[in-house]
């Protein structure tokens, strides 16, 4: 199987692997501990203190999403202002006016960051905003958003904040309290390098406790999902087993080989390799130096008639990578991750695997295509 290259599903460990070779029963104590400890874990790796909860919901990221907005988010007169800067802030949007709650939006294209100074006044020019929805590393471009600085925004204005972590957490730090988050969410099959199956939600106890009977969807209910773990450590629904045994392995060897702190400074020096590799070839990325973070990096399409990213794509899979397909900014561009089982060895090796490709593409001239 190739290297995954992608903001996930991304590459595991053998051991995390070999943890879903057992079938588990999803009533067995032994299972109910494995999620007990999960629940612990993600607590402590987000810094969150006796206040919070955690609640894990099956499905993808987006499902813990439009959980959280549906859960947490004002119908009525007041309003959410999301914080857009790429497809995930757009997303997000999208949902919180499929389920009919106001939104407000800050549109800052896709390569810009929102600044702590842009939140404040939308904050002062809409009175009727009450709860404010960041993304921290917006993997549209991996741009990294300052989360922290926003969060003191919010909070000077006495708002509710809300922050979709989902590809950053685990690989940047993020400390719920000091940046005064109310609420996180984030999935299995990223920077704590599990595999897809669920997504977890992090959130001050009385926001969970206040939304008693405000979600929109049963299945996707935070409070009911929370109340059913504390009272037995059974979700109320078939839970993705496998993939609650494989995280439970991925977090342990995550604690062992140091935590937040080695696996940010492993992806940034991926991220650093495959930048330099790719300019030396001749490559433009999309983002400064000091706005990409160490999660994904977006290169420009080159301009050479002969650059065709589908044979690009196949000839890189034929090769043992699978980079990320499809382009999601405004500009013509492909995506290279650098998070997951990966290290500098296999970022050397997707290089070479991209140099041989484009000799076998005849591609020279790797000048930007204009925007
Ligand atoms: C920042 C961010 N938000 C949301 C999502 C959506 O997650 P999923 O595709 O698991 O539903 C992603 C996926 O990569 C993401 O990077």
């Amino acid at each position: 199987m190739p290297y995954l290259l992608t903001p996930g599903p991304l590459t595991t460990s053998r051991t995390v692997k070999l943890a879903m070779l057992a079938d588990w029963g999803s009533r067995d104590i032994e299972f109910r501990q494995v999620v007990k400890d999960i629940r612990k874990g993600l607590l402590k790796a987000a810094s969150c203190g006796a206040d919070y909860e955690c609640v894990i919901m099956q499905g993808s990221g987006t499902f813990a999403i439009e959980a959280a907005l549906g859960c947490f988010c004002p119908s009525g007169e007041a309003k959410t202002l999301v914080v857009a800067n790429g497809a995930y802030g757009d997303r997000a949007a999208k949902i919180l006016e499929r389920i009919g709650r106001p939104v407000v939006k800050i549109d800052k294209g896709d390569s810009a960051a929102p600044t702590a100074e842009d939140v404040t006044s939308a904050l002062e020019a809409d009175e009727a905003i009450s709860h404010v929805w960041v993304i921290h590393c917006e993997t549209t471009s991996g741009i990294v958003n300052p989360i922290h600085d926003i969060g003191r925004a919010v909070k000077a204005k006495g708002k509710t904040y809300l922050v979709d972590a989902m590809s950053s957490f685990g690989a940047l730090p993020l400390d719920m309290e000091a940046s005064q988050i109310d609420v996180m969410v984030s999935s299995s099959n990223k920077c704590i390098e599990g595999v897809p199956g669920f997504s977890y939600v992090l959130v001050k106890r009385d926001l969970l406790e206040a939304s008693k009977g405000k979600c929109h969807s049963v299945v996707l209910d935070l409070y009911e999902q929370w109340k059913g773990l504390e009272a037995n450590g059974q979700f109320r629904f078939t839970p993705p087993t496998h993939a609650l045994v494989a995280f439970h392995q991925a977090l342990k060897e995550f604690e062992q080989q140091g935590g937040v702190a080695a696996r940010g400074a492993r992806y940034a020096r991926n991220a650093q390799v495959l930048i330099k590799g790719m300019r030396d070839m001749g490559f433009s990325t999309l983002l400064n130096d000091n706005e990409a973070g160490p999660i994904i990096q977006t290169f420009l399409t080159p301009r050479d008639p002969n650059f065709d990213f589908e044979h690009f794509y196949e000839a890189l899979r034929a090769r043992g990578f699978a980079i990320y397909p499809g382009k999601l900014t405004k500009r013509p561009s492909f995506r290279i991750g650098s998070i997951g089982q990966v290290d500098e060895k296999v970022i050397q090796g997707v290089l070479a695997a991209i140099r041989e490709t484009l000799a076998e593409m005849n591609v020279t001239d790797l000048t930007p295509l204009e925007a």
